[in-house]
């Protein structure tokens, strides 16, 4: 059959909202950038879990510790999730890694900011987890099947981590002054980087247009940053915090809110490698995998040795 005949079928299957599958045929592009995309998700969930690892040892009580210990497991599986949703595309594991590793492949760029008390897990939870199931609600209608049907479980287990997020937030917002502050504090620190989560302005976002023509996205990264905004505002508000920018107002007339100005140069520098934490975060990564080389070589000798039985 002709390339052509073959873009026409595939092109069928996305209008009528035909999930493609790893055999079908698909343009190089569309494959390309969901390896793209789909890595760099994976490569968040697994560097994501570093930040909140720092917290497991200082967790306030047992119950934190384990609510913590929970979802840092469930982060980690996601990643292997997506790396294996990843693997369908044609991409071996190794690669994907050492994407990460050599810095050609991101990572979300919150994960490059330090967690300095203990309200930053309350706020990674259901801020950075919050924003998450925002874009991964709509990810559960992507076009790729098995980036779709990765997201149904994933989005279960997010909504845990937003609403332990928001709990633990809670008790220190009915707390001490201290802890008032510290929540106050770290409402503050982790409000702009959760909104870049969502990406650049769709004015500046490269792979957007495309990605929307393909239904691999089906909002775009403003409306999706908007969404968010508008549902988090309402519980800062019943947390009895502060907005963190004095420009966020409900406006009646748009039925959203308004706010201020991102600082996108910080958005393109942490990106860019210039974060807090971003070497310490590579390092960590590099180090793991390194660590792990003699569970890979069991693991290959032990498959091998069933094969031979
Ligand atoms: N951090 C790092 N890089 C980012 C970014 C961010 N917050 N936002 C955008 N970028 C990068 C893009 O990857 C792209 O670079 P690339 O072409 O080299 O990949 C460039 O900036 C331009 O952005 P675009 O808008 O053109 O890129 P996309 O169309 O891919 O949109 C996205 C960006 C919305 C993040 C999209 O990739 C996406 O939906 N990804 C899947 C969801 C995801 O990765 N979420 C990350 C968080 S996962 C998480 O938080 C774990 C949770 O359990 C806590």
């Amino acid at each position: 059959m002709s390339a052509l005949k073959e873009e026409e079928i595939f092109l069928k299957k996305i209008e009528e909202e035909t999930k493609i599958e790893p055999k079908d045929w698909m343009p190089e592009a569309y494959r390309k950038t969901n390896i793209r995309q789909i890595s760099q998700h994976a490569h968040s969930e697994i560097v994501g879990t570093l930040p909140e690892g720092n917290w497991i040892g200082r967790a306030p009580s047992l119950k934190r510790k384990l609510i913590l210990l929970a979802k840092i497991q469930d982060e980690a599986g996601h990643g292997l999730y997506l790396y294996s949703a990843c693997e369908t595309l044609g991409i071996t594991r190794e690669e994907t890694i050492n994407d990460l590793h050599s810095g050609k492949a991101k990572y979300a760029s919150i994960f490059n900011y330090p967690t300095l008390t203990w309200a930053d897990i309350g706020a990674i939870g259901w801020l950075v987890d919050g924003a998450a199931i925002m874009n991964q609600v709509m990810l559960t209608r992507t076009s790729y099947g098995p980036y779709a049907r990765a997201m149904v479980k994933i989005c279960k287990e997010e909504s845990f981590h937003q609403r332990q997020g928001f709990e633990s937030l809670l008790v220190l917002s009915k707390g001490t002054t201290e802890q008032q502050q510290m929540c106050q504090d770290a409402i503050n620190r982790w409000w702009w980087p959760a909104l870049m989560m969502f990406g650049p302005k769709d004015s500046e976002s490269t792979n957007s247009d495309q990605s929307m023509k393909w239904k691999i996205k089906r909002k775009s990264n403003d409306e999706l940053r908007q969404n968010f905004v508008d549902m988090i505002a309402e519980q800062i508000k019943f947390l009895g915090m502060k907005l963190p920018d004095d420009k966020l107002k409900w406006n009646n007339k748009k039925k959203q809110y308004d706010w201020g100005e991102i600082n996108w140069e910080e958005f393109w520098n942490v990106i860019k490698g210039n974060g807090p934490c971003n070497f310490e975060r590579v390092a960590a990564r590099k180090k793991a995998w390194e660590n792990g080389e003699w569970v890979r070589q069991a693991a290959v000798a032990h498959s091998n040795k069933s094969k031979t039985k």
